[in-house]
Formats: structure tokens, C-alpha cells, sequence
């Protein structure tokens, strides 16, 4: 192989350049040497929605869009779901390292005992319009908790970050219970320490009149699957976010409002909720090749198909697959389930589909097993949050002890009027 450098030259002025190549990338600032004259700037990147930009150096996870490949510290995504539970794929992303025995019991007792929220949350939760979206509720109560826990501000002290990580990854579910709680005007559910993560999660939810909710154990595992799918998906949207914010050194619980409020929107964390519209609005299997018709007469999307980085099959879809298998045989197959294999039966040996290398992505078949699980289609993105709550942390706290990291603010090219006089009111055409 040659040198690990790249030569430029610059038409403008004739002159070359050479600048190292480090992991398949150039340093942006490397380009600042390259100028016309003493007092240009030097040259920019210009790069809308960071579409080849690396905005980070990171060791959490692994993506190989063409293969389909997803790892988290180099596990593979399918053996983790298969034999992980989602608390120790937490400690995984966030340490580096599966934990030992004495580790994980340390962790999960910690996350356990950091369930409960101030009463006073209660009150302001109470405020909100009872269809206030419990994401809005999870967004605006989870940036409250800075108030309450003002120490979360030292950021650098990496006991004090610990405590705040314990917190957030243990509330999260309160949040997302209360909120939902609150949208049906019903008595708040509290946690119960003797339950799993999600068995606790599924009480705060469901938990009516019963002394002890008892969580069904293949809807309690099928949850944790699908939050250990949604752990971590690399310098996504609300991950960008998370960095983005916290770069400024504000504390967690700010930081993750802020990632939460970009995981809200359709085009991140709601996704899953229109697939579901997608399948209802189709009604049948018989209807599928007329629905397909239109999605290639562009008058229809196929929601929960493609994917920037995936081009061939996601690999957290073919978990979702299967785990849904293992739900219908609690809840009784979905029948929107048919319609969705069917599609993807069809669009699969379709040379549209398949000359854009478009597959199934993780939001095909989650919101067939939400709704089989009786979750209303309002708590999905909260769900996802709850998931991938570990992963903003750990994209955080990455970013934090990187010494090469910054308050994160990009350049931009300014492309409007030269300087020009203020015009008084009355002269203005
Ligand atoms: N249905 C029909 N055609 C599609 C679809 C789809 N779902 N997705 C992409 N295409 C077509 C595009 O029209 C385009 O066709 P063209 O080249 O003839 O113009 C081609 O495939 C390439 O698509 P792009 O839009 O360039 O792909 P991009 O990477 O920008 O978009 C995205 C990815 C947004 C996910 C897109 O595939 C999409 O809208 N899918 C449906 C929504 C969805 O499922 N989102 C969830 C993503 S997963 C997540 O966020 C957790």
C-alpha cells in the first residue's frame, strides 16, 4: 500500500498540498492551509446533514450498512439480544466491557434503587393537557430533573456523571409510565424494585387494581429485546443531538431533553407509528399489490422500508421478526402481521425495491408488536427513548473525555447581501 496521504492541488493558485489520511478520513482543519491569497479564510468542508462527515472518533458501535452489521463494543447485535438482557447491553455500551457477575449486581442494584421521582414531578406532570403527547411529557419532565438535581452540572467528575447515569437510565421508564398515566387520567403506578426493568416498566404502565402486578415473563423478555435493539445506532439524529448540546457542558438531564426532542420527530423515532397506519390503511394481503403499485407511482412511501446506512436487511428487523413470533403466541397473532410479510414478500423480488437496495428497517415489525403488547401508538418513540437512553450516555460521556472534543459549532458558508446602509422606514420600496 502507498503513503496514508492525500495530494491536492489547487487549480486556483497551482499549488499542492499533502495531508495525512487517518481511518479512511482527512482532518477538515487540514484544508485551512489551502488558500488564494494571504487573507483568505482558507478552505471550507461544506457538508448539509453531515452526509460524509465523521464527527467523532468513537469505540461504542459498529455499522456496516452494505452487510448489515450492527455491534455494540463488537458484539454482535443478534447475540446480544439472544443472550443479553438489556441492562447489562447498558453497562456494555456505557463501560466498554460486559460486566462481571459482582458488576452487573452492582449496576442493576443501583438502577433499581433510583426509580422513584421527586412527588413534586407529579405536580408540574399534572399541568399538561390530558392529550398532551407523553413524548412531549418525557421531553419537557426529563429537562425538569435538572432542577432537582443540581449537582449534575459537574460533568467532569466522573462519580458525579456515574450518579446522573444511574438516574437517567432509572427514571426513564417513570417518566414514560407517568406520562402515559396521566394521558388516561389514572393513578399514577410506582415502581416496583422486586421487578425486572421492563416487568417494572410494564407495571408503571398497566398495574390496575391488583396488590402485585404480575408482568406476563414472554412480554417482559420480548420488551427487553426490543430496548436492547434500540440501545445504540451510532451519530444518529438524537445521538448528534446529545453531543451536540451536552458539548456545551450543560448537564445530562438538559442534554437528553434535548435528544429526546430529536428522537420525536417523524422522521427519527416515528417511523414505526406509520408503518402501523401504513398496514391498517391497506386492510388486507389482497390489497398489498395495489398498494405497491402506487408506492412505485410515488404516489405512496412504503414506511418502515430503507434506510440511510442499511442497504440490505436490517439486522434488528430480523430480531424483531422472530421475537414477534414469541409475543402472538401470548397475545394472539396480529393480523396486520400477514399484510407486513406479505409486503415484504413482494417488495423483496420487485426490481424497484430491489434495485434501490431498499429492506425492511427496525420500524417494520416494532409497531406489530406494540400493539400486540396493548401499547397505544402515542408511547412508541417513548419506548425508543427508554432504549436508547443508555446509548445518548454513553455518545455523551465519549464525547466528554475525548480531549480532541470541543463546544460543538459548526462553520457555515454565508451566502447573503454584501454590507449595505440601513434603509429608514419611509424609503423602503
Ligand atoms: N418507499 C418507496 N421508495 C423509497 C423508500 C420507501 N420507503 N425509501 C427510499 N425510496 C426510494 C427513493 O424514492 C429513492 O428513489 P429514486 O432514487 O428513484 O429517487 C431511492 O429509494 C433512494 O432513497 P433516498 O430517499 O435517497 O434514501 P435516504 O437514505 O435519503 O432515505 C429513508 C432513507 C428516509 C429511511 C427512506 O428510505 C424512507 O423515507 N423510508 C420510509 C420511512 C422509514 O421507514 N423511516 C425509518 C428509518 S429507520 C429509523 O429511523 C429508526
Amino acid at each position: 500500500m502507498g503513503k496514508e496521504t492525500l495530494t491536492i492541488t489547487d487549480n486556483r493558485t497551482g499549488k499542492t498540498y499533502e495531508v495525512p489520511v487517518e481511518h479512511g478520513a482527512i482532518r477538515a482543519i487540514d484544508l485551512r492551509q489551502i488558500r488564494v491569497s494571504d487573507d483568505d479564510f482558507g478552505l471550507l468542508s461544506y457538508d448539509p446533514a453531515f452526509m460524509n462527515t465523521a464527527s467523532c472518533k468513537s469505540t461504542i458501535t459498529f455499522i456496516d450498512g452494505d452487510k448489515g452489521i450492527l455491534r455494540y463494543r463488537g458484539y454482535p447485535i443478534e447475540q446480544l439480544a439472544e443472550r443479553s438482557t438489556f441492562l447489562e447491553t447498558a453497562y456494555l455500551i456505557l463501560h466498554g466491557e460486559l460486566p462481571t457477575r459482582p458488576q452487573l449486581e452492582d449496576w442493576i442494584y443501583h438502577i433499581t434503587h433510583h426509580t422513584m421521582i421527586h412527588e413534586n414531578i407529579k405536580k408540574f406532570m399534572d399541568g399538561f393537557h390530558y392529550d398532551a403527547h407523553p413524548m412531549g411529557i418525557l421531553a419537557g419532565t426529563v429537562g425538569a430533573l435538572s432542577t432537582f438535581y443540581p449537582d449534575a452540572k459537574n460533568i467532569l467528575d466522573p462519580a458525579n456523571r456515574q450518579r446522573q447515569i444511574y438516574r437517567l437510565i432509572a427514571k426513564m421508564p417513570t417518566l414514560a409510565a407517568f406520562a402515559y398515566r396521566h394521558s388516561l387520567g389514572m393513578q399514577y403506578a410506582y415502581p416496583d424494585n422486586d421487578l425486572s426493568y421492563g416487568g417494572n416498566f410494564l407495571n408503571m404502565l398497566f398495574k390496575a387494581t391488583e396488590l402485585k402486578y404480575k408482568p406476563d415473563p414472554v412480554l417482559e423478555k420480548a420488551l427487553d429485546v426490543l430496548f436492547i435493539l434500540h440501545v445504540d445506532h451510532e451519530q444518529n439524529c438524537s445521538a448528534n443531538a446529545m453531543r451536540s448540546v451536552g458539548s456545551s457542558h450543560v448537564d445530562p438531564y438538559s442534554a437528553v431533553a434535548a435528544a429526546t426532542a430529536a428522537l420525536y420527530g417523524p422522521l427519527h423515532g416515528g417511523a414505526n407509528e406509520a408503518v402501523l397506519r401504513m398496514l391498517r390503511e391497506i386492510g388486507s394481503k389482497d390489497k398489498v399489490g395495489e398498494f405497491l403499485k402506487k408506492v412505485k407511482a410515488r404516489e405512496a412511501l412504503l414506511m418502515g422500508f430503507g434506510h440511510r446506512v442499511y442497504k440490505s436487511y436490517d439486522p434488528r428487523a430480523k430480531v424483531i421478526r422472530q421475537t414477534a413470533e414469541q409475543v402472538f403466541t401470548v397475545t394472539g397473532r396480529n393480523p396486520l402481521l400477514d399484510i407486513a410479510l406479505e409486503l415484504e414478500r413482494i417488495a423483496l423480488e420487485d426490481d424497484f425495491f430491489v434495485n434501490r437496495r431498499l429492506y425492511p428497517n427496525v420500524d417494520f415489525y416494532s409497531g406489530i408488536i406494540y400493539q400486540a403488547m396493548q401499547f397505544p401508538v402515542d408511547i412508541y418513540p417513548v419506548l425508543f427513548a427508554i432504549g436508547r437512553t443508555p446509548g445518548w450516555l454513553a455518545q455523551w460521556q465519549e464525547m466528554l473525555t475525548d480531549s480532541e472534543q470541543k463546544i460543538c459549532r459548526p462553520r457555515q458558508l454565508y451566502i447573503g447581501s454584501a454590507e449595505r446602509d440601513y434603509v429608514p422606514i419611509e424609503k423602503r420600496k
